[in-house]
């Protein structure tokens, strides 16, 4: 079985030395990436820059921004069996991107941001007979209702919510696993590498109580 996982943060250039980015530490991406080795499968990881080593007989794309992600997983996409995307793509990236550094000048600076490319949405749209799509909805409010709307809008299979008011950057986790034939599940609280043993046990059928 072929798998490919997204895990951290993306960066969007402002200029040579400031960029926008998030506070994704990439720990469940990767617990993810080992989980799936473990369990037998050829794992592809695209990851945004983090401070974790790279997971051992695993595959390392390493990109910077949404586009770079966009592009990696794009190509890899239509081999995959499963796709878990758990990486905290930023939404929007500057729509200018200076070549020299932006110097400071009096008053207000106004940014002016542009949207990227949704990759999970695409991926939906897309989505090969049989390929499993999982997506991650990271929420501080209404966690149920709007990951059940990215589940749908996004044509997933399975999409793990979990709360954000939990902490950033933190060993462990609670996730609730909603799929798509109306299943929720909840998993942990327990370590992040244990919730992603559990999350790919889960994820790898159709529908659970399938195979
Ligand atoms: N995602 C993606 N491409 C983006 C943004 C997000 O593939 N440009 C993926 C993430 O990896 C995650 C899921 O989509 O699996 C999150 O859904 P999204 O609707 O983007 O959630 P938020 O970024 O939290 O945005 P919002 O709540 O504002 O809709």
């Amino acid at each position: 079985m072929k798998i490919l996982i997204t895990a951290g943060p993306t960066r969007e250039k402002l200029d040579p030395v400031r960029f926008i980015t998030n506070r994704s530490s990439g720990k469940m991406g990767y617990a993810l990436a080992r989980a799936a080795q473990m369990a037998g499968m050829e794992v592809t990881l695209v990851s945004g820059p983090v401070d974790l080593p790279a997971p051992e007989g695993v595959r390392l794309i390493r990109i910077e921004s949404a586009a770079e992600m966009a592009g990696a997983v794009f190509a890899e996409a239509p081999c995959q069996d499963m796709i878990i995307m758990a990486a905290a793509v930023a939404d929007y990236r500057p729509a200018e991107v200076a070549e020299q550094k932006i110097k400071k000048q009096d008053g207000a600076f106004y940014l002016r941001l542009e949207r990227t490319t949704d990759i999970l949405a695409g991926l939906g749209k897309n989505k090969q007979p049989g390929q499993i799509l999982v997506g991650f909805a990271a929420e501080s409010e209404n966690l149920l209702t709007n990951a059940q709307g990215k589940l749908e809008r996004k044509n997933l299979d399975w999409i793990a919510a979990n709360s954000v008011s939990d902490g950033f950057g933190t060993d462990t986790d609670t996730i609730i696993l909603l799929g798509k034939n109306g299943e929720r599940i909840q998993i942990g609280p327990d370590s992040k590498q244990n919730v992603a043993v559990r999350l790919i046990e889960l994820t790898q059928k159709k529908e659970s109580g399938s195979r």
